[in-house]
């Protein structure tokens, strides 16, 4: 090497400038992706010698090197250099310091440009299984208490006014749909992540005979990436990584911002266990609900490294840029918010308290039942026109009066004959819900059958 250790140094005359070192390292954060890279290298040196690049005994000692780092890392005995720049050069120079010049052959036929692409893919892989059953935790949860609260009724609102009684196990089984749309997605996700550019190079693939099916089956890879410059350049995968983050994440602060409604004192519809709230320093009477206020601040985040990475990309010619490390710390962060969101929920929503009573009290509230009343109306032959502006007379004396549509004495509620004591059965919140059977509907039995059904198509 002519003035540094660095593997690159052949062609240069002085040294890298001390800042300009710091400046263009990434293992101080890369160094995430190192048992990927040790997976990575340990398929390409098996490969590399099926191929009759390296010899039996080359691989064999190449390996047992990766072995002995790999250890080294997992107990914090390894010593990152940020002159070796990047969690790619510090492995290959220890493998090298390990096991001799052998170490050297590890790089034939590969560069770091298919080496990143393919770390960050098995690592976002991994990251997505993990999610994955996060998410699964959740959903299950979130089916668990909709059963438990399939019967239980609470106001539905639009526009925040409270507009028709529902019942809470509908209201959570609307959640669980974005919960449904969210692992989906992240499965779909999964799909473009797995696919290996490894092969491609630095940009143009390699003269070596290299098998790059066989390297994709030991890593798992469901396919090769077609194209060697697309291989190297291509970041597609964290972008909509990003993406389906950001829309998740979207949905958890949605029903964050539910919860804190909830639980306040105005609601009192639910209540959230202490050991996942807070305390004020100074008001002692506080219960903060932090996590679901948490959760809504750090979605503000995951949609800031979706806008990163596509700005990222959007200038960039092919194939590989430098600009392509600027990937890794939206994409670390992205995983690390998304992961401990789902997380959080999954161990809160079990211990959610539903406070049936308010919940009922605020259904019964706001004439919540008046569209039952024009429905009866039309049931009677009335057109649903004339019966909408009726009931709007019946609200307006019932304002007057001080009380519930249902608290009205009959002769109230219309002039008319078409109104008959069994108007009270579908004034009732119970019988409202109860109306709504339809498939989607709010109905107690139909979100029974709902959950069960979406059950049936959560994989275990
Ligand atoms: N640290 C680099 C990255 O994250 C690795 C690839 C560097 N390749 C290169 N030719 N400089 O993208």
């Amino acid at each position: 090497m002519a003035t540094t250790d660095k593997p690159w140094a052949g062609r240069f005359t002085e040294a890298t400038d001390a800042f300009v070192e710091a400046f263009t390292a990434s293992v101080e954060f890369d160094q995430a992706l190192a048992m990927h890279d040790i997976d990575g290298s340990i398929a390409h040196a098996t490969m590399l010698a099926e191929v009759g690049v390296l010899t039996r005994e080359e691989c064999t000692s190449i390996t047992e090197g990766l072995a002995k780092i790999r250890q080294q890392i997992q107990t914090n005995e390894f010593e990152w250099s940020v002159a070796l720049e990047d969690v790619h050069m510090n492995i290959e120079n220890a493998l090298t310091l390990e096991i001799g010049d052998v170490g050297k052959k590890l790089h034939t036929g590969r560069s770091r440009n298919d080496q990143v692409a393919t770390d960050v893919r098995l690592y976002l892989r991994a990251q997505i299984d993990e999610i994955a059953s996060q998410q699964h935790r959740l959903a299950t949860a979130l089916l668990d208490l909709a059963e438990r609260e399939a019967g239980t009724i609470m106001p539905g609102f639009t526009h925040l006014q409270v507009a028709q009684p529902v019942t809470f196990g509908h209201h959570l089984m609307a959640w669980y749909a974005m919960l449904e749309r969210d692992i989906e997605r992240l499965q779909d996700c999964r799909k473009r992540v797995n696919v290996m550019p490894l092969g491609a190079a630095a940009l143009a693939g390699t003269s070596y005979p290299i098998d790059r099916a066989r390297t994709a089956a030991l890593l798992g890879f469901d396919r090769v990436a077609e194209n060697s410059l697309d291989a190297v350049s291509d970041r597609d995968f964290a972008i909509e990584f990003a993406a389906t983050v950001s829309l998740g994440m979207m949905h958890y602060s949605r029903w964050s911002e539910e919860m804190v409604l909830w639980t306040s004192a105005q609601f009192g519809f639910i209540e959230l266990p202490d050991r996942f709230c807070t305390g004020s320093s100074i008001m002692p009477q506080k219960k903060n609900p932090d996590v679901p206020e948490l959760v809504r601040g750090k979605t503000g985040r995951s949609f800031g490294h979706l806008m990163s990475l596509l700005t990222l990309m959007k200038g960039q010619p092919l194939a590989y840029n430098k600009d392509n490390q600027e990937d890794k710390e939206p994409l670390f962060d992205l995983v690390r918010t998304y992961h401990d969101c789902t997380m959080a929920f999954a161990d809160m929503v079990p211990a959610i308290e539903a406070r049936s009573d308010n919940m009922r009290a605020a259904a019964m509230s706001g004439f919540s039942t008046a569209t039952d009343l024009a429905d009866y109306l039309v049931r009677k032959g009335m057109p649903f026109r004339d019966a909408h502006e009726a009931v709007g007379k019946v609200v307006a004396e019932a304002i007057a009066a001080n009380c519930d549509i249902s608290e009205l004495p009959l002769t109230k509620l219309l002039s008319s004959n078409l109104v008959t004591d069994d108007v009270y059965d579908v004034l009732t919140v119970e019988g409202s819900v109860a109306a709504r059977s339809h498939a989607g509907g709010t109905a107690p039995d139909t979100v029974r059958a709902a959950v069960s059904a979406a059950r049936a198509r959560l994989s275990p």
